[in-house]
């Protein structure tokens, strides 16, 4: 089942909205349960393709999943046996299912899983995952688009990323927390997603230290135990949500935000004009005045966020002047630009910069989702947009939004999803 979502664009979205779990913390989080012979308990999983289809990869793995929706709590019982192989058609729909294969690797010392796939934003190799791991003591073998991993047993390094990738991070983390001695992750990446996983970890009994810093030192321990944890808000999702008060000239709160996690976000709102109030929990932002233009660089955290560029793009289109968006984390995250130009959007590229002239209206049409937060910007674009847009291939929204045209029609959108049997 596909389907469209089709917006009427010129309301200003007014009214309060709460943020879910975060999406890229339950991923890792969900595989780190793989690292405890037994029952893990987690809260505020939203209900999202991606954490679907990373169930039935844990499934296929031998674990046994649990989701209630209404109570957003997923139990995983990874007691075993476990399973080594991660199969292809689950993999190829989601490369965060790589992120099994550190704690597969320390658990039951041998992990196979399908080469993810190109992905549509960028090339997106796996090198540091490997690299982590190998220096820990794994062998590698690739071929017949399997990568296989073997060690009996692991031991702790020191090890550089030369980027600070987030899944290398995990992945050598998660393998980490169950091998003997001492690892050290030099250069790691800082989100606070990677923080999340760090706390997981330590919540069954895992040894992790510094996560949010560059460097993460991680003590193995010989098993972990049960555990009943809650993951962080998504600040990509809050983030969405900001911009589309922003984009529409609304005003909104939004809850259950850890507001330092958007602390690059809310200085750009605030430099484009945006009135943003932070409190404990909560971030109010409201837009009266016209949009003014402003640079982006995305930037591993605490830089401005990749997820949010796209959606950034779709609020600069209507500023007042040229704005310059500089990608640097991933080589081909500019797929919105076709579309938002069929909307009347003046953009230009060159290499990794986008030039934006703000307009003052676009106009609705027919665009299609490319990826993930490319849906998103897209339909930002048309809540703002004079007439209709109609957005297709929504199923990469599924993937990260959950009910977002619901959430955004309680904001007074007028906004609605066209399930389509094709
Ligand atoms: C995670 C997020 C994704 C976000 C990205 C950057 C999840 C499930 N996804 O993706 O939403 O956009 O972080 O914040 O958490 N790289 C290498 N070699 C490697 C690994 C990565 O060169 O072994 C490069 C990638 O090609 C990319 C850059 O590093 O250019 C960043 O990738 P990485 O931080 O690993 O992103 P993901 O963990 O895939």
């Amino acid at each position: 089942m596909s389907g469209i979502i089709s917006i009427e664009g010129g309301v200003p979205l007014q009214g309060r909205i709460r943020v879910e779990g975060a999406k890229n913390a339950c991923l890792p989080i969900m595989a780190a349960s793989l690292l405890c012979a037994g029952e893990v308990t987690l809260r505020e999983i939203p209900a999202l393709e991606d954490v679907f289809n990373m169930c039935k990869v844990l499934e296929a793995l031998g674990a046994k999943t649990k989701y209630d929706a209404a109570q957003k709590k997923l139990i995983i019982n990874s007691e075993g046996p476990l399973q080594t192989e991660a199969p292809y058609e689950l993999v190829r729909k989601m490369r965060a299912s790589f992120l099994v294969i550190g704690p597969l690797l320390a658990r039951i010392g041998r992990a196979r899983v399908s080469l993810p796939g190109g992905c549509a934003i960028g090339i997106r190799p796996i090198d540091l995952h490997l690299k982590g791991l190998k220096a820990m003591g794994a062998e590698v073998i690739i071929g017949h688009g399997f990568i296989e991993t073997v060690s009996n047993r692991l031991c702790g390094e020191r090890i550089y990323l030369d980027f600070p990738s987030v899944g290398a991070t995990e992945n050598i983390m998660m393998a980490a927390a169950l091998a003997e001695g001492i690892t050290v992750i030099e250069n790691a990446a800082e989100e606070p997603e990677v923080v999340d996983l760090a706390r997981f970890i330590n919540s069954m009994g895992g040894r992790v230290s510094g996560a949010g810093t560059d460097t993460i030192r991680i003590h193995g321990v010989s098993s972990l135990n049960c555990t009943d944890y809650t993951i962080i808000p998504d600040r990509i999702e809050a983030g969405t949500f900001m911009l589309s008060a922003a984009i529409t000239g609304g005003e909104v709160t939004v809850e259950n935000v850890i507001p330092t996690h958007l602390t690059p976000l809310l200085a750009k709102l605030r430099e484009a004009g945006c009135q943003v109030v932070e409190e404990e929990g909560l971030i109010h932002i409201s837009r009266t005045g016209p949009i003014r233009a402003v640079d982006i660089k995305t930037l591993p955290y605490p830089g401005f966020p990749t997820d949010l560029q796209s959606p950034m793009m779709a609020l600069l289109t209507y500023a007042k002047g040229t704005s310059v968006i500089t990608e640097t984390v991933f080589e081909n995250r500019f797929m919105h630009v076709d579309e938002l130009r069929r909307m009347g959007a003046q953009i230009k590229i060159e290499s990794n910069c986008a030039v934006v002239s703000g307009r003052e209206k676009l106009y609705g049409a027919p665009v299609k989702a490319t990826d993930l937060r490319a849906g998103a910007a897209l339909v930002l674009a048309g809540l703002a947009a004079q007439g209709r847009t109609d957005v297709s291939a929504i199923y990469h929204i599924d993937r990260g939004y959950s009910n977002f045209t619901e959430k955004l029609a309680s904001l007074g959108a007028k906004i609605k999803r066209i399930e389509q049997p094709w």
